[in-house]
């Protein structure tokens, strides 16, 4: 636009920002910047809990392709009270894939987002093969906090060299979070908020 400071890259970034906040979604603005920062300009990354969308569209308009891992389905066992739980169940998962397909049905139809409909550790086994000749920029874990130390074992050879693995929870109030980002990515660093984060 005549007169306008603004690149057409920072355009981009404010659409991104704008329509992630309108979507449901736990992370925060904070994290969002982050995450604006480390992806641009990447071609590949995997999003590993996508739930409603909102990492997912953050990313969408920065990075060629995201494939994103979730059950999209509430966890029984874990039947808690709390308002991501309650609103989980709320919508059931069949819902919650619907919607998250109908919010992205632009980006599934061009191929730039894929959802993969499965448990983390399946998907990464099925990446693997998949991804042998082009590995990921990044891999964005918030899934589930206990499964944490497997993620982080299964995706992190998804990653090129000098990409990043990275996720969130590294605060006191979850400790097995820090326990194992500690354990299984020495070396790693912190960012804003509770994101941990590391080169490979
Ligand atoms: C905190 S939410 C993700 C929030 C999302 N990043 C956002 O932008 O709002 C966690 C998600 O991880 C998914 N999830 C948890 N454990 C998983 C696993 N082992 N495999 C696949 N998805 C999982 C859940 O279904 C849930 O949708």
């Amino acid at each position: 636009m005549p007169g306008s400071n603004k690149s057409s890259g920072d355009e981009k970034i404010d659409y991104a920002l704008r329509q992630a906040l309108k979507t449901p979604g736990t992370i925060t603005e904070e994290t969002m910047f982050w995450l604006v920062e480390k992806a641009k300009g990447m071609s590949l990354v995997v999003e590993v809990g996508a739930w409603r969308g909102r990492t997912t569209m953050v990313l969408a308009s920065l990075v060629k392709k995201i494939l994103a891992v979730d059950t999209w389905e509430p966890n029984p066992k874990k039947l808690r009270r709390d308002s991501l739980s309650d609103a989980m169940r709320k919508v059931g998962g069949d819902e919650l894939f619907t919607e998250y397909c109908l919010r992205f049905s632009k980006e599934i139809r061009e191929g730039r987002v894929v959802p993969l409909r499965i448990n983390s550790k399946r998907a990464a086994g099925m990446l693997f093969v998949h991804m042998f000749w082009k590995k990921a920029d990044m891999v964005f874990i918030d899934a589930e906090r206990t499964e944490l130390a497997v993620d982080i074992r299964a995706f992190g050879p998804l990653v090129r060299e000098g990409g990043i693995i990275c996720g969130l929870g590294y605060c006191e109030r979850w400790p097995e979070v820090m326990r194992d980002v500690e354990g299984h990515a020495p070396g790693f660093q912190r960012g804003p908020s509770s994101i941990w984060w590391k080169e490979v």
